[in-house]
């Protein structure tokens, strides 16, 4: 029996390891003061209010001093226009910040975010947004909306394809890696952006996965599963954080003082500043807890969003509420000093305006589209490989049947925040095959049918394609806007015919290669048996047709670990590996009366962390440093790997740890630690895991994280050990 002597923690979560918040410097809060002390009421809600796109309007209002910021602005010429307005012609010249969703790349476009999570490769996704701030920032963007940090436990909620997938631990090393990428060692170079942790807070848990839906969870779900993405980008030192649109728990996320001004800005002392989501202030009223325009911006004030976003809530009309003691002016000056920080952070009073030559040797340039291949490549997952199928051996195939209406597509393979992105600049799966292949092999294509249509009409021709290839390729799946945001589905089969596309043409016998295009974990259960292999290549931006070519051929080995899971089925949802154990885990036939389905595995299809690859790894030699250990003690897990394939490849090392006596429910296993190790055909590498007991602590049962004496198991691939904390 275990005793509850616990340490409880002050310090964030894996504060060690996620250091990087700024602190505040002195002289700029001097400066800010006397910029304070010359500024109106209406100046400063000025300031903390942002408006989408540009008017004559508009400009008459940044003169007034009533806007400090725009989305939707693009381009160094037109930036550097509207910006003179605000620098010489507004009374005190204060500089506005332009911002836009730069989620995946500005103009080189890379794989979406669900996809390059797959990768679980930090430092390449953290050069992603080096890149994608270099390329907004010589348009004159210095201020992204991402990353999206949102854990997702629910495929049919489309903004799953906009964040890193359902693990905090994982999450929140991208959420770092963004972070880090897009604001670089110093933010007044111009060719940084801001970044924008969103959505706060617990946007993923949508009941239904119906997007906007509200969110209802205990205090310890929402620390322990939802918040860590969003500490770890404030530790990575974050400008700025979005309010969410959701409700959590009855108090709308962009009204709600608890996750905003408690948490945030209390308990992680976030010095930054708080945007609220597109009209996200304005909509408590529909949320029903504020009576009009000026209720909800008092309720939004008090809680702590400094920037209102597209609501117009912020204006001029609340300084009655001041006089007559409603609304304190701290709030107010607070807010404004917030988004003035930033903005001399950024150094934009030095230097307003961008320089309009910059971008031509930036945009799109060879460096970054060969990022955007590297990631590519390593965010697909090979899901399925029946008698190593794959890679395709050029010697044997002479004739390929390519089919299925995303082949020859280009849109879609951009994803759901294309930013600047171009078709035209997007290589297809059909011109990655033909790049890779030159003209040894026949490509036969055919459509087959439409992405979401009843029409069978196409079917005659693909199946004729198919009847005299070697091997079937099938490019099917969803297109771009199939997923994110307001983009939920209910049904996540293939949509349309497809499902009967993938039926027909298995029936001529051909071995068919299904290759997904999707923005999702999509239910593949039907059409799995039908098919020798599965290749998820999701939606991979600029490059993907290369990089799919790349795996088919073998000239890439697959690496990407699934980072949602995928259910057998909707009713499953959700279904994701790090659930609790239940008084009845589901062992056990299915007469039994335990957590399960009579008619479905209770575990999904492809789980967590699941990939294949053409090598086989064994893992052995699985030691821990020592044992017990010190409640406050560091430990060493080390594993020896060994490449046992033909091929060099790499390996995603995941560790896993699993609190077996607590004082509250633990999960059944929760990823602690993962390092990706390249390792050449036959060579074998030691993998070493520092564990401190941050990696041992959780929400305990008065919500505060604690680390608690007892058995903890350690899972390593299939080996396991365990070590007591004392
Ligand atoms: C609404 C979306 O929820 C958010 O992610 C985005 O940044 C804003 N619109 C601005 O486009």
């Amino acid at each position: 029996m275990k005793s509850f002597t616990r340490i409880v923690f002050v310090a964030g979560f894996l504060s060690t390891l996620l250091m990087g918040q700024w602190t505040i410097d002195p002289q700029i809060e001097a400066k800010i003061d006397e910029l304070l002390a010359k500024m109106t009421f209406a100046e400063k809600v000025g300031q903390m209010t942002q408006l989408s796109g540009i008017n004559e309007r508009y400009e008459e209002m940044i003169r007034k001093g009533e806007i400090g910021s725009l989305l939707n602005v693009v381009g160094a010429k037109e930036t550097n226009r509207i910006q003179k307005i605000a620098v010489t012609e507004s009374r005190l010249g204060i500089p506005l910040i332009f911002g836009l969703d730069v989620i995946h790349g500005y103009r080189t476009i890379f794989p979406i975010p669900l996809a390059s999570s797959a990768s679980w490769d930090t430092a390449l996704i953290r050069k992603t947004s080096v890149i994608a701030a270099k390329e907004a920032g010589s348009e004159g963007i210095r201020w992204s909306f991402a990353p999206m940090v949102d854990i997702a436990r629910d495929p049919r909620w489309g903004r799953i394809a906009e964040g890193a997938g359902e693990d905090p631990f994982l999450g929140s090393a991208i959420s770092r890696a963004q972070v880090l990428g897009f604001q670089g060692k110093n933010l007044s170079d111009p060719l940084t952006l801001m970044a924008c942790a969103k959505h706060y807070v617990a946007y993923g848990a949508a009941e239904g996965g119906r997007d906007y839906n509200t969110a209802d969870m205990s205090e310890r779900t929402l620390r322990e599963i939802y918040l860590p993405p969003f500490e770890a980008a404030v530790r990575a030192g974050a400008g700025s954080v979005m309010s969410a649109f959701n409700e959590i728990s009855g108090i709308p996320a962009s009204a709600n003082k608890f996750t905003l001004r408690d948490i945030l800005k209390g308990e992680w002392n976030f010095n930054g500043l708080v945007v609220s989501d597109w009209n996200s202030i304005a909509e408590v009223i529909q949320h029903g807890i504020a009576a009009d325009k000026l209720d909800a911006a008092v309720k939004s004030l008090i809680a702590g969003v400094d920037m209102d976003m597209q609501g117009s809530c912020y204006i001029p009309a609340l300084e009655p509420l001041v006089t007559n003691g409603t609304l304190s002016i701290d709030l107010i000056n607070d807010a404004a000093r917030r988004i003035l920080r930033l903005k001399f952070m950024l150094g934009l009073f030095e230097h307003p305006y961008v320089d309009e030559e910059l971008h031509k040797e930036i945009i799109l340039n060879s460096e970054h589209i060969q990022t955007a291949l590297e990631l590519a490549r390593e965010s697909i997952v090979l899901l399925k490989n029946e008698k190593n199928i794959l890679p395709l051996d050029r010697k044997k195939i002479k004739r390929i049947a390519l089919i299925g209406p995303l082949a020859d597509d280009q849109q879609s393979l951009l994803g759901c925040w294309q930013c600047m992105g171009r078709k035209e600049d997007v290589v297809s799966i059909h011109d990655g095959l033909k790049n890779r292949l030159g003209g040894d092999v026949v490509i036969d294509y055919a459509k087959g049918c439409e992405i979401n249509s009843d029409n069978k009409g196409g079917f005659k021709k693909a199946l004729q394609a198919a009847r005299q290839a070697d091997v079937v390729i099938m490019a099917v799946g969803e297109h771009a806007y199939m997923s994110g945001e307001g983009h939920s589905r209910s049904n996540l089969d293939l949509p349309g015919v497809q499902p009967e596309l993938v039926t027909a043409v298995a029936e001529s016998g051909k071995p068919v290669i299904l290759v997904l295009i999707n923005g999702r974990p999509l239910t593949l259960a039907d059409v799995e048996p039908q098919v020798a292999a599965i290749v998820e290549s999701w939606q991979l931006g600029i490059q993907h047709g290369n990089a799919v070519a790349d795996v088919l051929l073998g000239n890439y080995n697959p690496s990407g670990k699934l980072t949602a899971s995928f259910p057998y089925t909707v009713g499953q949802i959700p279904v994701y590996y790090n659930h609790k154990n239940t008084g009845r885990p589901p062992a056990g036939g299915v007469e039994s009366l335990n957590s399960k389905y009579i008619d479905c595995p209770p575990a999904p299809l492809y789980p967590f962390g699941f990939g294949l690859s053409y090598n086989t790894y064994k893992y052995s030699n699985l030691k821990l440093s020592s044992n017990p250990l010190p409640i406050d003690g560091e430990l060493l897990v080390s594993v020896q790997v060994q490449n046992t394939g033909k091929r060099d490849g790499v390996e995603v090392v995941q560790l896993y740890l699993r609190d077996l006596v607590a004082s509250v429910t633990r999960p059944v296993k929760e990823l602690k630690g993962f390092q990706r190790i390249a390792l050449k055909a036959g060579e074998t590498k030691t993998v070493e895991f520092k564990l401190t007991h941050e990696h041992f602590s959780f929400i305990g049962m008065d919500n505060k994280r604690i680390v608690e004496p007892g058995e903890i198991q350690v899972t390593v691939k299939d080996l396991q050990d365990s070590f007591w904390i004392k």
